[in-house]
């Protein structure tokens, strides 16, 4: 199999390559390829000629996405259009990520794959966008939602919660979103065993680690985990005054991938690992 990544430079795309280390993988990445050119894209694919894309290349900062809508929709969904018409030339399979954040987190139960999307956000609208506009072009798409991401190759929450715990500061943290985190390594094995089944399923997934918490309730277990003794405070969304809304609920429930046999753990076990890895002894018992 031969894998292209586009930006093998972010938080997902440096643990596929870490797993994929005995793969054939060509990573496409700024500056030398933007997604939004389609072109460079093209010639690119076109002279690799992967078996399936993976397609992490996104804009990921909400906030930022929120203030600058035409940059958004450039990357998010022309650039994912771009990624799209390049797989189907080669005739690649697609893994699209899309986002929690496609939801409007007015249930209160775990959302299933097909739940109606509603999103409240700019970056939510162009993930979506992405998502339809796969739909439109790849039959041979896989589309990952996801949610919460953390893991060893980029800036995300539990990083800089642990930052911050060192630097002995007072965190405020939200705690009136309620998601589940995802630990990086847990997601890129969750995807590798969907495309190893031996037949092609096709289709819409979640992928998040297992339970329920907010974001108040991570910073918590972080910070107990790793041994620290930084002070966390709960604050309200409200109390926070970011740009981009947040849905209030946005568990993934995880169904069509359990029906194939693909089970995410608990989220606090993912954390143990992860902490682990960081080099923060985890007594297990
Ligand atoms: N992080 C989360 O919590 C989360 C949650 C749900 C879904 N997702 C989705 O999961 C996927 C991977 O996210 P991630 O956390 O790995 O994000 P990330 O760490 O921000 O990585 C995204 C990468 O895309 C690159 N990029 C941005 N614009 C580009 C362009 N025009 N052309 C080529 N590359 C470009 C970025 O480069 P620069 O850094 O140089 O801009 C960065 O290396 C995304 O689709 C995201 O929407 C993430």
């Amino acid at each position: 199999m031969r894998y292209l990544i586009t930006s093998g430079k972010g938080l997902l795309g440096l643990e596929f390559i870490r797993q994929l280390k005995n793969a054939e993988v060509l990573s496409l990445d700024l500056p030398e390829t933007d997604v939004c050119d389609l072109a460079a894209l093209m010639e690119r694919t076109v002279l690799f000629r992967p078996d399936v894309i993976l397609h992490c290349a996104a804009w990921t900062d909400v906030d930022g996405c929120e203030d600058d809508p035409a940059k958004a929709y450039h990357v998010n969904s022309i650039g994912t259009r771009n990624v799209c018409l390049a797989a189907k030339e080669v005739g690649a399979s697609l893994v699209y990520f899309s986002t929690d954040y496609v939801f409007d987190g007015v249930k209160n139960s775990p959302y299933q794959e097909y739940d109606p999307p509603a999103p409240l956000s700019v970056y939510g609208q162009t993930k979506l966008a992405g998502e339809r506009i796969a739909a439109e072009l790849c039959p041979k798409r896989y589309v990952i939602r996801t949610s919460w991401l953390f893991g060893l190759f980029g800036r995300n929450f539990v990083d800089a919660i642990l930052r911050q715990a060192e630097e002995g500061k007072t965190i405020s943290v939200v705690a009136d979103q309620i998601g589940s985190p995802t630990y990086a390594k847990d997601l890129v094995q969750a995807v590798l065993a969907l495309l190893r089944l031996p037949y092609s399923a096709y289709g819409t997934y979640h992928f998040s680690n297992s339970g329920a918490c907010s974001w108040y309730d991570l910073a918590v277990a972080v910070i107990k985990k790793a041994g620290r003794r930084g002070k966390v405070i709960p604050v309200t969304t409200e109390a926070m005054r970011r740009p981009a809304p947040r849905p209030a609920y946005s568990v993934l429930s995880h169904e069509l991938l359990q029906s194939l046999g693909i089970v995410p753990r608990p989220w606090q076990e993912a954390l143990i690992d992860y902490l682990e890895e960081l080099g923060f002894p985890q007594d297990r018992h």
